[in-house]
C-alpha cells in the first residue's frame, strides 16, 4: 500500500497480519482503556485481535512510522458477517472465563450484546474500531484510515459502511467528510455515554480535510 503524506509527516498504511498481534494489543490498551473488551482483560483483547487478524473476512489496517516501524494507529473492518468460526469460538471461551472472573461486568456484557443485536445488513461493512496513539492524534491519520477503509469496503462490494462511536466530535467528522447519517442511538449501560450508529455510502467520495 502506498505511503501517504499527512499534515505532519510521511507515514505508511499497511495491512496487519498475525505478526502484529502484540503491537495491536498494546496499542489497544493505550487508546481504548475504558472499552468493555479492555476491562475484560488482556487475554480477551488478544483473542479478539487473533480472531480479526486470522479472519479473511476482516481487515486490520495499520499506520506505521517507516523510520521506526512503530504502529501508531489502526482500524478494524469487518467486510461481511461471515467469519472464521474457530477463532470466534476461542474469543467466546476466553470472554466467558473473563466474565466469570469479573462478575461485576456481566450486565455490561449483556447490555452491549443486546444493543448490538442483529447481523449486518447486506452489503454493509462494519468498522469495529478506529484509533490513533494519543501522541499522534490531530494530524489526519484517523481520517486517512477511514478513507482507505471506505475504499476497501467498495472494493469488496459493500455499498455501505457502518460504525458506532461515543465520540461526538468524530461523529460530526463522519457526517461532514463522509456524508454519514445517524441510524440509531444506543444508550449506555446504567445511564452511561450514548453511542451513535452511523452509516455512509461507499460511493461517496470523502471530502478532503
Ligand atoms: C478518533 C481518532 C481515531 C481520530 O484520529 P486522528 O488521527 O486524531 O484524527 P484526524 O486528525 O484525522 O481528525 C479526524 C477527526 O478525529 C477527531 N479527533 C481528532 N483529534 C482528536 C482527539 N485528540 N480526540 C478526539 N477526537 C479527535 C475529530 O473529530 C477529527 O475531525 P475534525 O477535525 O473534523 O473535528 C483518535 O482521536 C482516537 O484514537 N481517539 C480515541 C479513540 C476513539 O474515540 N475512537 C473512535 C471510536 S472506536
Amino acid at each position: 500500500m502506498a505511503d501517504t503524506r499527512t499534515k505532519a509527516k510521511l507515514v505508511k498504511l499497511r495491512h496487519g497480519s498475525i505478526r502484529d498481534l502484540d503491537d495491536c494489543v498494546n496499542l489497544h490498551h493505550v487508546c481504548m482503556p475504558d472499552a468493555l473488551i479492555t476491562r475484560l482483560g488482556s487475554k480477551v483483547v488478544k483473542a479478539y485481535f487473533r480472531s480479526i487478524l486470522l479472519d479473511p473476512h476482516c481487515t486490520c489496517l495499520l499506520v506505521e512510522f517507516p523510520e521506526s516501524a512503530r504502529i501508531c494507529g489502526l482500524i478494524i473492518l469487518r467486510k461481511s458477517s461471515r467469519t472464521r468460526n474457530a477463532n470466534l469460538l476461542d474469543l467466546w471461551k476466553t470472554s466467558v472465563i473473563a466474565i466469570v472472573q469479573r462478575p461485576n461486568l456481566i450486565w455490561n456484557v449483556l447490555f452491549e450484546s443486546w444493543s448490538n443485536r442483529g447481523g449486518l445488513p447486506q452489503a454493509t461493512a462494519l468498522i469495529e474500531y478506529v484509533y490513533v496513539h494519543p501522541q499522534a492524534r490531530g494530524r489526519g491519520l484517523g481520517h486517512e484510515l477511514l478513507v482507505e477503509t471506505t475504499k476497501e469496503s467498495a472494493r469488496v462490494g459493500a455499498r455501505w459502511v457502518c460504525t458506532k462511536t461515543a465520540n461526538a466530535r468524530l461523529a460530526k467528522h463522519y457526517e461532514i467528510h463522509f456524508g454519514a447519517h445517524v441510524v440509531r442511538r444506543n444508550r449506555g449501560f446504567g445511564g452511561g455515554t450514548t453511542s451513535l450508529v452511523l452509516v455512509w455510502p461507499t460511493t461517496s467520495m470523502p471530502v478532503e480535510q
